[in-house]
């Protein structure tokens, strides 16, 4: 058998071409068709599947093998290619015109029957998909996500290689890092009653290299963040992780659009236009409600607060003599805005803050239902030319502070879009958004916290705000900070550290980390940032959500080999899972409640 192996070939790579040739083909069964005296097999490996043919007028030897078959059994095939009769041509297979005429099947290996079927277009819960993940990799869609990914692996280091990066890795057990997340943190059996932290990401280490003198650095790096799950969430995800001395966002920006360019190219074999668009933080809010915009649609935020400026609605008068704003988006109106309609969505934006949500229509020049009947004539011609009126629409307004109104319309701009069907699922959007806010406010808990994180540079013009930055003015500072997004999603985010050792100590006194703090939890890197820093910066991309995308699955569990669920368990292994009092004694670890309440 070992001989048989030496020779092997692959099911998914036979063609025309092979025709006449003798193969060796191992794989599994796929399905087998019994027709009396003919047996179909499909044979499945790695790279696809081919059809083998086994006839008892031929060899009845072969054919009594070929009928032990079952589901997914194991098997090693010699046979001979030979073309299919022109009826038998199928065209949704690749190997479709051709079969392999089997001259012996051997089984390698029985298989219980599998607890749901592996054609693809079988709809099977996750949960069970999950539970037996080697089986769903067995699945086309998931093993061309499984090689995509692979393909993208290679091309990032291929690229990053080209433009002088040096892959470094950095440890996984470590002090946390300020990222903002919670960590997930081991015990130390040596030191009794201390713990790492598994890093959310290779911040500090990488700056840290920018000091060594290795002036690029890149990872593909596993992170951990002990947070709410979400589909583009997990526990631990792999990031591309970059840094570079003597840089500037252009410079990252440059390297990041070739980076997506080669990747974009390694799965769907096009070219990407470049440079990306971009769109300073504010013009995305005010445009889009959203700091990660989808722009593959329209809909665009409109400030109708000087339309309404005297209006007689009290909802709109009273939000603009508080001092907000009064604004809206037009959905085209294709019929299916019933009251039931206009209602889930007036629930759905609720969960953003917003206490309501009057709307309008407008067809042929005139505005009906909703709240027409407070609109007089002024402002009726205003919003049709704010809102550039045309055919048919609903015009959706939020009103009150803009922090709350904004997102309101961009989180409800997207689920219309989805609603009614105007997305393009073949654009690719990728888009820059920089100058975020450094610092945001939090009233509640009296406090400054970094949007990015503690170590990015404000812009150059701002950095004398930071030292005496009251919380009324915090959207005013803003970070040399940038995202790559793609069709409104977040998928990579960076910024320019801070070089220089008197602004670090203000943005840690504004954020309330006090010296001794700082040097307990990031001692080393000040202290490194004392002996010839070079100036730097870098970012990471979030490769899950990367191939999530391009692929276009709805969930980056789709595109990872062995994913968490909701709830963080891997349903295969059955982690997290309770450990033994002996191994707790070790740690000197006493668990105080089990459960999850
Ligand atoms: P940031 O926290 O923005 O930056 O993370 C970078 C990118 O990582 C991805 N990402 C995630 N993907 C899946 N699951 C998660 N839980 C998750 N969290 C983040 C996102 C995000 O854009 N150290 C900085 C980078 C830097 O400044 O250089 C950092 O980690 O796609």
């Amino acid at each position: 058998m070992k001989e048989l192996f030496e020779l092997r070939n692959y099911c998914g790579e036979l063609s025309a071409a092979d025709i006449g040739k003798k193969v060796v083909l191992c794989g599994w069964a796929d399905s087998v068709r019994d027709l009396g005296g003919i047996i179909f097999i499909r044979l499945r490996d790695v790279s696809g599947q081919v059809q083998i043919f086994s006839d008892t007028s031929l060899s009845p030897e072969v054919y009594k093998a070929a009928a032990s078959v079952k589901s997914e059994y194991v098997l090693a095939v010699q046979g001979t290619v030979r073309k299919r009769a022109d009826d038998a041509i199928n065209r949704d297979m690749k190997t479709g015109e051709i079969e392999v005429l089997a001259d012996a099947i051997t089984v390698l290996n029985t298989s219980q029957v599998p607890p749901f079927p592996l054609s693809a277009r079988e709809n099977v819960g996750e949960e069970t998909r999950l539970r037996y993940r080697y089986l769903d990799l067995r699945r086309d869609e998931m093993r061309d996500a499984i090689i995509s990914r692979h393909k993208v692996m290679q091309a990032m280091r291929k690229y990053l290689s080209e433009q002088r990066f040096i892959e470094i890795e950095t440890p996984m057990l470590n002090k946390s890092t300020p990222e903002g997340a919670r960590d997930f943190l081991v015990p130390s059996r040596i030191n009794k009653g201390e713990f790492y932290a598994l890093p959310q990401s290779p911040q500090l280490f990488k700056q840290i290299l920018m000091v060594s003198g290795l002036d690029r650095y890149f990872q593909i790096v596993k992170c951990f963040r002990d947070e709410d799950l979400r589909n583009d969430r997990q526990p631990e995800f792999t990031q591309v992780d970059l840094e570079l001395s003597f840089t500037t966002p252009k410079i990252i920006m440059d390297v990041i659009e070739g980076l997506l360019n080669d990747t974009v190219k390694a799965v769907l074999g096009k070219e990407i236009p470049m440079p990306f668009p971009r769109m300073t933080y504010d013009e995305a809010m005010s445009r889009y409600g959203k700091d990660a915009p989808d722009t593959r649609f329209g809909m665009e935020i409109a400030d109708c607060s000087l339309i309404f400026a005297s209006s007689q609605f009290t909802v709109f008068k009273q939000a603009l003599a508080e001092g907000g704003v009064v604004k809206a988006i037009a959905a085209p109106d294709n019929g299916g805005f019933s009251r039931k309609a206009t209602d889930a969505y007036a629930e759905f934006v609720k969960t953003y803050g917003a206490k309501g949500l009057p709307f309008v229509k407008y067809s042929g020049g005139n505005f009906d239902g909703g709240v027409s009947k407070y609109l007089d004539e002024a402002e009726r011609k205003g919003l049709v030319q704010a809102m550039g009126l045309s055919g048919p629409s609903v015009v959706f307004f939020a009103a009150g502070s803009d922090a709350v109104a904004s997102p309101v319309l961009g989180n409800l701009r997207v689920r219309l879009a989805s609603d009614l069907g105007i997305i393009d699922d073949d654009k690719l959007n990728f888009l820059w958004v920089t100058e975020f806010p450094l610092f945001e406010y939090n009233n509640d808990e009296g406090r400054f916290s970094a949007v990015h994180h503690p170590f990015t540079s404000p812009l150059e013009e701002h950095k004398k705000l930071v030292r005496d930055l009251t919380p009324d003015k915090v959207a005013s500072v803003k970070a040399q900070a940038y995202d790559v997004v793609l069709n409104g999603v977040e998928i990579g985010g960076g910024s320019i550290r801070i070089a220089d050792s008197a602004l670090q100590a203000d943005v840690f006194r504004l954020l309330g980390i006090s010296e001794e703090e700082a040097k307990v939890k990031f001692s080393f890197l000040l202290e490194a940032l004392q002996f010839g820093a070079p100036p730097h910066g870098g970012i990471a991309l979030g490769l899950d959500r990367v191939m999530m995308l391009l692929l276009k699955r709805n969930s980056i569990r789709d595109v990872i080999a062995f994913p968490k669920t909701a709830r963080g368990q891997c349903l295969m292994s059955g982690a997290p899972s309770p450990v033994s009092e002996s191994q707790l004694d070790e740690l000197s670890i006493k668990v105080a409640q089990t459960g999850n309440d």
